[in-house]
């Protein structure tokens, strides 16, 4: 059985104030919903000040982006080291980064294999673009990125992952994938591609979320898809309701179980 993870992805949004007021007001009802790992994954400034906010609780933390080198003359860069202190998780390749910031898989493998080294579990972030999609390149865009992110590392390392299927032009469109495309990509082509890779068994561990306009009112079709294992939230993450979708995805996979 694989453990959901409902994941929000801040983006660039909240000062430490304001993480500090939101963050408050959704703890206690994050934390009762049991079952479901929750991940609250703020700006770097802000990382310090919502691990104590929910150092009491489940509740764990994750950074958006990191870099490979453990330290040296890299002006502005986070190290992995770094975030150790910070957090338990750290979101890779997101495809903002690879669109604004020249994100490649080269690049994308190099800081899987530095988070790992550091005991940072890695959420990796795959999909296509809105011309990719038209053009029927879905399977090759997702399994190029896989393989090229995933090079050189073992089965068990790859199982531990928590992969997310975030199709581009459903990111902050409201335009969702359906639930059944989704589950498609993901249990063909993102499961398909890491039992070619390695075996079934690795395909069949590894944790895979969807993400890309995902809100309260249609979670629970996501959740309802056998391969699908939770969401990385962006948009809907920065609002109290959050807490409604994730205890909304927690008891359609325990119902599901
Ligand atoms: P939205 O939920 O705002 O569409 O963003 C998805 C996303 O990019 C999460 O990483």
């Amino acid at each position: 059985m694989r453990r959901p993870i409902l994941a929000g992805n801040w983006k660039m949004n909240l000062t430490i104030a304001e993480a500090t007021d939101f963050v408050r007001s959704i703890r206690r009802g994050l934390n009762e919903i049991k079952d479901v790992d929750r991940v609250l994954c703020p700006p770097y400034t802000a990382l310090a000040t919502v691990g104590e906010l929910v150092s009491a609780t489940e509740i764990e933390v994750g950074a958006q982006n990191m870099y490979w080198e453990e330290k040296g003359a890299y002006t502005g860069e986070i190290a992995p080291s770094m975030l150790k202190e910070l957090c338990q998780y750290v979101i890779l390749g997101h495809s903002e980064r690879r669109a604004y910031f020249g994100e490649t898989d080269e690049g994308v493998n190099r800081k899987i294999k530095a988070a790992l080294a550091q005991g940072l579990k890695p959420i990796v972030c795959v999909g296509e673009t809105e011309d990719q999609y038209d053009a029927g390149e879905t399977e090759a865009v997702v399994s190029s990125q896989l393989r090229g992110g995933l090079t050189d590392l073992s089965a068990a390392q790859v199982a531990g992952l928590v992969i997310a299927y975030e199709p581009v032009w459903a990111i902050g469109t409201g335009k969702a994938a359906t639930p059944a495309g989704a589950g498609a990509v993901i249990g063909m082509h993102i499961r398909g591609t890491i039992s070619e890779l390695y075996d079934e068994s690795t395909a069949q561990a590894v944790r895979v979320q969807y993400g890309g306009s995902v809100k309260p009112s249609n979670v629970a079709e996501f959740m309802s898809h056998p391969d699908i294992d939770g969401a990385l939230v962006g948009g809907a993450s920065l609002k109290p309701d959050f807490v409604e979708l994730v205890r909304i995805a927690s008891e359609v996979a325990s119902q599901i179980a």
